[in-house]
Parts: structure tokens; C-alpha cells; sequence
């Protein structure tokens, strides 16, 4: 049952072992720079937060721009390809859970990895952990896909999103549950196969902002892309700003 893998299994040595594509695919730098600049912007010239901070593909060029960063991740493989990278301070850990000492400007979370916790509870604990780190004022990011549930037809519980280069990639919806599991194929010359999944639980757009709510923050911004794109009924993703009052109270109702 693929539900019951734990992310730190599906995160394992061989995934960190492939997990970068230098300058090519999410590492290309027309992915990676407009993330960077806008990140550094957001940060206002404080210190940022990357919740599962994976390898470093955002976090070592936010760094690089000068901004002082620190993160969090649960996967030690995944740790270890960042520590032989760069000298990031990082905490391993839940990032549900996980305190970093100090306070951020700007706690961030990309690549649709709040999905990667599967109940609302864990995913509100997350709002709430942003905003145990942040100073009054402080932003929260996300980026995450808007879920596609309008291009699965009645009586179908599967979509492809993706075909080329020897890869398929087919998600499968629980849509009572509100979740769906990525199957990503690769094909060799042969006729073996290399399939890794992951499961993910799915987030509206609304949910999120009551989320965020929930945690104390405002809702700020709302773009379709790094580049502030304008964000419609047909956008496919978004980067989405929260922000904490600047007042103390704040605070207190996220601890
Ligand atoms: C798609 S990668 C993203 C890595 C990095 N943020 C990036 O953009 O390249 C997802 C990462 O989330 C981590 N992860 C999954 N669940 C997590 C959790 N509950 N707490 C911390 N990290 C988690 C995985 O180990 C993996 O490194």
C-alpha cells in the first residue's frame, strides 16, 4: 500500500542519488532564478527558513544571493547531498513539528511539498510551525499545484501528466480521502521499468488560506509563477504569500 510509505523511505539513498539535474529540468536556471529573486525579495533582508530543504536547489543559490538561510528536512540522504554541497546549517527533522533556533523573515516550502504531508491536521501543524519561527511581520511561501480534478473525467480516477524522454508520469486520485499517489515510470531500452511514487495529499487553494488563518497569518499575495504572473481559473500552480500582523498578538495564537 503505497499510503503507508513513509516519506523518509521514499526519500532514500537512491532518490538523493538522482535528485539533482544540474542546470537542467526544476535545477535549469530560468526555474531556479526568478524563485531566487523573489525569495530574496520577500526575505526583506532578514534570514529564511526552507521547510524540507531536499538538497539545496533553492536554498544554496538563496544563500549564495546573501540571504543567511537555514533548513529543514527529514530525509538524511537527501541531507547528505546538501552537506557535500554547501555548509547550509540545517536540522533534521519533521517540518510539522521541527524548531530551528531563532527567528526568520521568511519561511518558504516549494515543489508542492506540503502535499507530501497526508492529513489536513499535519498540513495545519506546518502552518503553525512557520509561524512559531517567524518574527511579527514575518512571510510564509508556498508553492504548490492547483489540484487538476477538473480534467479527470466521471468514472476515471487516473491522470497522465506528463510523457517523454523514456518517462510517463501518471497520478491516481482518492478523491474521497483527498489524496492521489505520482507514478513516475522510466523506461530502459528493454522491457524493465523503474517506477517510484509518492503519495500526496491535495490542497485547494482556499484550504490553504484557511490554513493559514488558522496559523494567525493574512493572506498577502496570491501569483501564478515566481515572476508575479497573474493567477486565473486556468493556472496550473501557484506561489502564495501569507503574512503575520505585525503585532505581538499574532504570535501567541500559533504557539
Ligand atoms: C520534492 S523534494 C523538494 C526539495 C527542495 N525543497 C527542492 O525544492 O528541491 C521534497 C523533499 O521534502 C522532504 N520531506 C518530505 N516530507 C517531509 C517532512 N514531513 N518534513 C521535512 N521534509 C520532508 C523530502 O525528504 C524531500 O527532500
Amino acid at each position: 500500500m503505497v499510503e503507508g510509505v513513509r516519506q523518509d523511505e521514499i526519500w532514500d539513498a537512491e532518490a538523493a542519488e538522482r535528485y539533482d539535474t544540474p542546470g537542467a529540468g526544476v535545477f535549469a536556471p530560468e526555474v531556479v532564478a526568478p524563485m531566487v529573486t523573489r525569495l530574496a525579495e520577500l526575505a526583506g533582508g532578514g534570514r529564511a527558513l526552507e521547510f524540507a530543504i531536499g538538497t539545496g536547489r533553492v536554498a544554496i543559490p538563496l544563500a549564495e544571493r546573501g540571504v543567511p538561510v537555514t533548513g529543514i528536512e527529514l530525509s538524511e540522504p537527501m541531507l547528505d547531498r546538501l552537506r557535500a554541497k554547501a555548509a547550509i546549517p540545517v536540522v533534521a527533522g519533521d517540518m510539522a513539528t521541527t524548531r530551528v533556533e531563532g527567528r526568520f523573515s521568511l519561511v518558504y516550502l516549494v515543489y508542492n511539498t506540503i502535499g507530501n504531508l497526508l492529513t489536513q491536521d499535519e498540513q495545519v501543524e506546518c502552518f503553525r510551525n512557520a509561524a512559531r519561527h517567524l518574527e511579527p511581520g514575518g512571510r510564509f511561501v508556498i508553492e504548490l499545484g492547483v489540484p487538476e480534478l477538473r480534467r479527470l473525467p466521471p468514472g476515471q480516477d487516473a491522470l497522465v501528466f506528463g510523457t517523454g524522454d523514456g518517462a510517463l508520469g501518471v497520478d491516481t486520485y482518492d478523491t474521497v480521502r483527498q489524496h492521489l499517489v505520482s507514478h513516475h515510470f522510466t523506461f530502459g531500452s528493454g522491457r524493465e521499468a523503474r517506477l517510484s511514487r509518492c503519495p500526496q495529499r491535495y490542497v485547494w487553494p482556499a484550504e490553504l488560506d484557511l490554513m493559514g488563518r488558522l496559523a494567525g497569518f493574512e493572506p498577502e499575495s496570491r501569483h501564478a509563477d515566481w515572476t508575479g504572473g497573474e493567477f486565473t481559473a486556468e493556472s496550473r500552480s501557484h506561489v502564495s504569500v501569507y503574512r503575520l500582523p505585525p503585532a505581538e498578538g499574532a504570535r501567541s495564537r500559533a504557539e
